[in-house]
């Protein structure tokens, strides 16, 4: 059997690593400044995070949600106290675009409207109500058409209260920043007036934390530099370092109905167990401020590479864009400064690094990034 090739790739395999390197298969060595597209929060195979999944899966790896699981109330536990919500309700699936469509599904529930608000040169996922939300005319097809979604620009509360006076929106959906359409922040003041607005109009807000959240921002979600919280905070990537975990934060608005959202795989006692321990190691690292610290130290030093026409970013989630298209300041990063980056477009690289990232490494990177950059500069 093939496989159904759906992915350009990079003529590597990576077969190793530790922390913000990894290897390949002929024992290259890269800085890692692409976290595996953001999933990388704590590093590449921390001892602690080996330890917890090689523990409980010697214990159970999987037993289905038919039975108790104290894991999951753990990692609950956890999450609230680390993220600051506390009071709100955690349901556990497996990625990103699952998390986004039972999102959307709990406000649908909730006030039984149809439509949705969402934003330009957003991303929410690929399977249907994920899609649908996404701004790319692509992803509308047979199963999704029908969903009646409209996209407006960031930043304009007064289209979203348009919108929102006709008496149909059910639900918003924003990311705290938007990673693959290019890093562009939601002004905190916009964040504050679409909070405002779902609540005089009973619409329910959904942040999208799943590439900007669990630290990469610089604080546990990126929209508490706002001081809003949202009525639903989806969040998947860093989440489990690696071990396929989403969730939805949900607030306590929300009452429970048995049986309205489910999983197979959901909050599984290997997947908790990765959770917990990125959670742990968060803390006992301090993650966070080092996320903050350490991304303000790249975001400051970027402005001196040649070519730049803007750096946008917080924390370790920092988008550069250049005057030119990046394909071959990224082909010479890669191969011969042996550093991974992400792309957004043509014109701009996007650095999501372990959350781990030392100063040092990152003054390694700096130097780096400005080699590549004269180099591609020059030919
Ligand atoms: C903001 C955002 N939402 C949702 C998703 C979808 O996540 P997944 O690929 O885990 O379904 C992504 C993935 O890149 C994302 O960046």
């Amino acid at each position: 059997m093939k496989l159904f090739d759906v992915y350009s790739k990079f003529d590597i395999n990576i077969t190793r690593g530790l922390g913000c390197h990894v290897w390949d298969a002929y024992g290259k060595e890269y800085l890692d400044l692409y976290g595996g597209h953001a999933v990388i929060s704590i590093g590449h195979s921390h001892p602690a995070y080996i330890k917890a999944l090689t523990e409980q899966l010697a214990r159970l790896g999987f037993y289905s949600n038919a039975v108790q699981n104290p894991l999951q109330e753990h990692l609950a536990e956890k999450l609230g106290e680390a993220s600051g919500y506390a009071d709100y309700s955690l349901f556990l699936i497996n990625t990103g675009a699952e998390a986004n469509e039972n999102a959307i599904k709990i406000a649908a529930l909730h006030n039984r409207r149809t439509r949705i608000i969402s934003f330009a040169k957003s991303f929410h996922g690929r399977t249907a109500a994920a899609a649908r939300v996404t701004d790319n005319p692509n992803f509308i097809i047979a199963p999704n058409a029908n969903m009646q979604v409209i996209f407006l620009p960031l930043n304009r509360p007064e289209q979203v209260e348009q919108e929102m006076r006709k008496g149909d929106i059910s639900s918003i959906i924003i990311e705290g920043i938007q990673g693959v359409g290019g890093i562009h922040i939601p002004t905190d003041e916009f964040l504050r007036d679409l909070r405002s607005l779902c609540t005089k109009y009973d619409v329910c807000m959904i942040v999208d934390e799943i590439q900007s959240g669990y630290g990469r921002s610089g604080k546990f979600f990126a929209h508490q530099y706002s001081g809003i919280r949202p009525d639903l905070i989806t969040v998947a990537k860093g989440m489990g370092n690696g071990f396929p975990i989403g969730g939805v934060l949900i607030s306590p608005m929300f009452k429970p109905e048995n049986g309205s959202l489910g999983s197979t795989f959901g909050g599984n006692h290997l997947a908790c167990a990765a959770a917990i321990s990125v959670l742990d190691v968060m803390k006992s690292e301090n993650l966070v401020a080092n996320a903050a610290n350490v991304g303000q130290r790249i975001i400051n030093s970027l402005h001196d590479l040649p070519n730049i026409k803007e750096i946008r970013g917080k924390g370790l989630m920092i988008g550069l864009e250049m005057e030119t298209p990046v394909k071959d300041f990224r082909r010479i990063l890669l191969h011969s400064e042996n550093v991974f980056t992400g792309v957004a477009g043509s014109n701009i690289v996007r650095l999501l690094p372990p959350l781990s990232l030392s100063e040092a490494e990152a003054d390694d990177a700096l130097q780096r990034l400005a080699q590549a950059a004269s180099a591609a500069s020059a030919s």
